[in-house]
C-alpha cells in the first residue's frame, strides 16, 4: 500500500461555480438528454416504486424527474449539503429531500428502494469510501432493484483533439491521485458492485457535444465543461506545481487554450463519461 498522504477535501471547492451551474440548469439539461432518460430500466420502474437519488444538489434534476413519473413513485434525494435543497413549496408530496450521507443511510431504509441513481459523486469519494457507500446501497436496495451510476471515466477521458488535452488531463489526474479518487471507474466499479451483491452489470460510454462545430449544443457543452474546469481551480492551486500549474495565470491560460481549441473545431463528441447499471441479486 502506498504511504502517500491523501487529502480528504472535496475537489469541487468553488461553491459559486457550482451554484451557477445548478441555477443555470444547463448541465442538468445536458445530462438529462444524454443520461437520465436513457436509464435502461426506466420504463419498467415507472409505475409504483421507490427511488433514491444520491445527488440532491441537482434539485432541478430531481424535480424534473418527478414530473415524468406517476405520483405513486416516491423519490428520496439525499445530500450532505442542504445548500441546494429547494423551497419546500416547490416540492411535490412524493419527493423528499434529506440531509444524509451515503456512508450511513437511515436504518429503516433496508431493502426499501427499487432504484438508486448516483451521478458525479466520484470527486467527493475516496477509493476506500466507495466500499462503504456501495455496501450501504446494497443494503437499501430491494433484491432485484437497480442501481445506475454515472461518472466521468477520467482515465479514458478526452475532451479535445488539440494539444491541451494531455496537459489538462495531467493536471486532473494529479489532483485525483492526491485525493485517492477512483480514476478508472468503468473498470474498477464493476468488481466492487459484484462483490457487494450486484449482478447483470453493464457499462455504457456516453459522449457530450463540445465546440463551435456542433452548434448550440456544442456551445452549451463548452459552458458546462469550462465551468467544471473553473470549479476545480482552487483545489489544483492548493498544491504548488501540481501538473505544472504554479499560479492562477497558468491555470487560466490552460483553460483558455482548451477553449480556443473548442472554438477552432477541435472539440467534438467528448468521450469518457460512463453509465454503470447493475441489479441487486434476488
Ligand atoms: C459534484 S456534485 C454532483 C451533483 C449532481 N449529482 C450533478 O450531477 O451535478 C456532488 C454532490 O455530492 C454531494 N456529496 C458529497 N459527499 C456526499 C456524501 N458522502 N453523501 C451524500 N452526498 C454527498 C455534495 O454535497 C454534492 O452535492
Amino acid at each position: 500500500m502506498s504511504n502517500e498522504k491523501h487529502e480528504n477535501a472535496y475537489i469541487i471547492v468553488d461553491q459559486k461555480e457550482s451554484d451557477e451551474r445548478s441555477s443555470s440548469g444547463s448541465s442538468t439539461d445536458m445530462y438529462m438528454t444524454t443520461v437520465s432518460f436513457t436509464i435502461k430500466h426506466f420504463l419498467s420502474l415507472r409505475m409504483q416504486s421507490c427511488w433514491m437519488l444520491a445527488q440532491a444538489q441537482e434539485r432541478v434534476w430531481s424535480l424534473g424527474l418527478a414530473k415524468t413519473v406517476p405520483s405513486t413513485v416516491a423519490i428520496h434525494a439525499v445530500d450532505i449539503s442542504t445548500t441546494f435543497f429547494p423551497d419546500p413549496k416547490e416540492v411535490p408530496p412524493n419527493v423528499h429531500f434529506s440531509h444524509n450521507t451515503i456512508f450511513s443511510l437511515p436504518a429503516q431504509w433496508t431493502c426499501h428502494f427499487d432504484f438508486i441513481s448516483l451521478k458525479h459523486l466520484a470527486a467527493a469519494i475516496s477509493v476506500p469510501q466507495w466500499r462503504v457507500a456501495i455496501s450501504e446501497f446494497s443494503r437499501v436496495i430491494k433484491p432485484g432493484g437497480y442501481i445506475q451510476w454515472t461518472e466521468y471515466d477520467w482515465d479514458t477521458w478526452s475532451f479535445s483533439k488539440g494539444p491541451s488535452n494531455e496537459s489538462y488531463k495531467a493536471v486532473v489526474l494529479a489532483l485525483l491521485k492526491k485525493h485517492n479518487v477512483m480514476v478508472n471507474i468503468s473498470s474498477d466499479a464493476p468488481p466492487l458492485l459484484s462483490e457487494m451483491g450486484f449482478e447483470d452489470i453493464t457499462v455504457d460510454f456516453r459522449s457530450i457535444p463540445v465546440g463551435s462545430s456542433l452548434g448550440d449544443e456544442g456551445m452549451k457543452g463548452i459552458h458546462v465543461i469550462k465551468s467544471g474546469f473553473l470549479a476545480m481551480k482552487p483545489a489544483v492551486l492548493r498544491y504548488k506545481g501540481l501538473g505544472g500549474m504554479n499560479s492562477e495565470e497558468d491555470y487560466d491560460s490552460l483553460v483558455q487554450a482548451i477553449e480556443q481549441e473548442w472554438m477552432n473545431g477541435l472539440g467534438g463528441e467528448v468521450t469518457g463519461f460512463c453509465v454503470i447499471c447493475a441489479r441487486k441479486a434476488l
